[in-house]
């Protein structure tokens, strides 16, 4: 069977909210520490103790958005240890990750200035877990009040005179698991209680984000929307692709076998199923959509690269990965009614990181040049698509082959892009466009792809996998015949 899309060019589905190519940066192994922050007198070259290789490579992205400091290490991060001199922050126990000493260098200083190099939004998880609400709401004062108080005032004795645009504001992280250990009831509670003390203050409004469910724990959203819909602007959700088992052994980033390839997709499509059901859910409460659903993390969890600490993370990235993120986009594109945000976890040398540092030595991932294709999508206009795909088989199994998502820029050039799930067969794709103002004009073309199922980038060799120039298409009037080789994603631009 072959594999047909047709765009229609002349069908708009609303707008791709660039807030989906989002991220997540935990106090988590390599993530900040090193990863961000080196400090001023680090001999990696570095802006106020900010490096500029990574920095640089992630603008290079877009990121829309940045969420911070956690993950489970928010419910146990307490903010004021994280201001003034550095010499004198208080000193804690990173008990989630590693056990590993968290000196306080990086705080909300460090990140808001992060956020401005990076010209990326806010997005701020606070402590419900272990924290209090005169704690949750004194942080939201020493951010954005603009005037006298105790907490701007104290900001102003910190350095920094003007209160920053804070938006984005997350009560808690997992408090089902790790924020608490609770109930659906009881959080609902502690939600409608400390969001009361999330202060809009002056224009600063401030969008709250209640902590959702984990993967299928539909229940979770059922009790949240009904206690306290009218409350929150967002809801999370949290899921992994995990191809094993999260307790016993959830498999090697660099398994080069065709069943963990396929599984791994399956697992990635999954979410699918997930945002739809938690949608209709949602959908009861808040048939108008207002609530955004906030997938605020997702992405590849695999068994931590042999030999590092297993509390940090770390992993290796493979055009696996690659295909990972480009169907999750595809999927966040089909519900872009309700998905407001999502955020990858996480930005750099843990679970499924854009950029694996080395020291001072930097290379970027598969996964990174897939958000980096993919940035054409963000804010643009979305075009129906409809996709007939041949059967990807294995043992008896079946997936699509083929993934794809259209969208129309502000300079009328539309992008389509791809995936070919197949790890063992090219995919030839039909592609009419239909409903065009115009003819089709300059077509272009580019690949991500790799021989190896485990293909990926190494500090000897970070160019391995990368995008390429797509020349195996043709155009017939309005219709592209694309070949697609296994295991790939491509972006095809149309002006
Ligand atoms: O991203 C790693 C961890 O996964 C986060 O800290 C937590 O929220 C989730 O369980």
């Amino acid at each position: 069977m072959t594999n047909k899309v047709v765009v229609n060019a002349d069908i708009e589905k609303g707008t791709i909210n660039k807030n989906i190519y989002g991220h997540f940066s935990e106090h988590l192994g390599r993530c900040i520490y090193e990863g961000f922050w080196v400090g001023e007198d680090s001999p990696i070259p570095n802006t106020n103790g900010i490096r500029n290789d990574t920095v640089a490579a992630l603008k290079n992205i877009n990121i829309p958005v940045l969420r911070w400091p956690g993950g489970c290490f928010a419910d146990e991060y307490h903010w004021k240890d994280g201001v003034g001199p550095r010499e004198s922050r208080k000193r804690m126990v990173n008990t989630h990750w590693g056990g590993v000493v968290e000196n306080n260098h990086f705080g909300t200083h460090e990140f808001m200035m992060l956020c401005e190099m990076l010209e990326t939004e806010p997005y701020i998880c606070g402590n419900v877990g272990s924290g209090t609400v005169q704690e949750m709401s004194e942080w939201v004062e020493y951010m954005t009040f603009d005037g006298e108080s105790p907490m701007a005032n104290w900001r102003q004795e910190n350095g920094r005179e003007e209160p920053w645009k804070l938006k984005y504001f997350g009560v808690g992280n997992e408090n089902w698991g790790c924020g608490g250990n609770m109930r659906p009831e009881y959080y609902a509670d502690l939600y409608r209680r400390f969001q009361t003390y999330v202060r809009s203050y002056g224009d600063n409004k401030i969008y709250k984000i209640a902590g959702g469910a984990n993967v299928d724990d539909y229940r979770w959203t059922e009790v949240l929307m009904r206690e306290a819909h009218w409350l929150m602007d967002g809801l999370s959700l949290h899921y992994y692709t995990i191809p094993g088992d999260f307790w016993k052994g959830k498999g090697s980033a660099l398994d080069p076998r065709e069943e963990e390839w396929f599984i791994t997709m399956k697992k990635a499509l999954h979410i699918n199923e997930l945002i739809t059901k938690h949608s209709t859910i949602m959908d009861k409460y808040d048939p108008e959509k207002r609530i955004g659903m906030i997938i605020d993390e997702w992405g590849t969890w695999f068994d931590v690269e042999p030999g590092t600490n297993p509390g940090f993370l770390y992993q290796q990235n493979t055009i696996r990965d690659a295909l990972v993120a480009g169907l999750h986009f595809h999927i966040f594109h089909d519900h872009s009614d309700r998905v407001q945000m999502a955020n990858i976890a996480q930005t750099i040398n843990v679970l499924q990181a854009m950029i694996l540092t080395e020291g001072e030595k930097m290379i970027l991932t598969p996964t990174y040049h897939v958000f980096e294709m993919f940035k054409v999508h963000q804010d643009a206009t979305k075009l129906d698509i409809d996709i007939t795909s041949a059967d990807y088989e294995l043992n008896g199994e079946k997936l699509p082959s083929v993934s794809a998502s259209a969208s129309k820029d502000k300079e009328g050039n539309i992008n389509i892009s791809l995936c070919n799930l197949n790890h063992k067969e090219e995919s030839t794709i039909t592609i009419e466009l239909r409903g065009l103002k115009e003819q089709v004009g300059q077509v272009s073309g580019r690949l991500l792809t790799a021989d190896e199922l485990n293909a990926h980038n190494t500090f000897d060799n970070p160019e391995n996998v990368k995008p390429v120039a797509l020349e195996s298409f043709t155009v017939e009037n309005d219709v592209l015949t694309v070949k697609l080789p296994a295991t790939s994603v491509a972006m095809l631009t149309i002006g």
